[in-house]
């Protein structure tokens, strides 16, 4: 598949939600992770938000907080392009991004279908955060160490 990684604006909050919320891996006994989660503008504005898109569809994007303690705090690729490199795609474009920062390690707190996945892109488990509130799971957290 051949898509364009860009910066999203504000104005693609509402195809990433869409997105987002059509990902069938938070559907089930993880949808409360985004029962009360919203997209913001503010979020947009502060944080690095890439997608990919083709043909004018957004088929998967990822948010790094880059201030304070930087996390990669979203990824999502829809259904329908999963398996098809582009989390990788994604996670390696986002990895070039903290390291041309200077930002020496990513925290990652997964879903825990998505183990794997950040494992596969070599990043390391340290740990496991609590259920607490509505996540009645226990998440695992990696650090993606960039060498920097
Ligand atoms: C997790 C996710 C981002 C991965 O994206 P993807 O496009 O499906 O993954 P890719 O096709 O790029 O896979 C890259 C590699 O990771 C492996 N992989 C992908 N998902 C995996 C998983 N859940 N478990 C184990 N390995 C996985 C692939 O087999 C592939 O390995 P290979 O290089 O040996 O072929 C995507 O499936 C997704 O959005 N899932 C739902 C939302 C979600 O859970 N996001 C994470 C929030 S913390």
């Amino acid at each position: 598949m051949s898509e364009t990684l860009r910066r999203a604006t504000t104005a693609d909050l509402p195809a990433l939600d869409r997105l987002m919320r059509g990902v069938s891996a938070y559907h089930g006994e993880f949808a409360p992770m985004l029962a009360d989660y919203a997209l913001t503008p503010a979020q947009f504005e502060r944080d690095l938000v890439i997608m990919a898109e083709a043909d004018g569809q957004a088929l998967g994007f990822y948010g790094l907080i880059t201030e304070g303690e930087p996390e990669l705090d979203l990824m999502f690729v829809a259904d329908a392009a999963q398996g098809t490199g582009l989390g990788a795609r994604l996670f390696a474009h986002m990895a070039a991004e903290a390291r041309a920062l200077g930002i020496d390690a990513v925290k990652i707190v997964s879903n825990p279908p998505a183990e794997g996945f950040y494992l596969r892109m070599g990043a390391e488990r340290i740990g496991t955060k609590r259920p607490k509130g509505r996540i009645t799971w226990p998440q695992p957290i990696f650090y993606l160490r960039m060498g920097n």
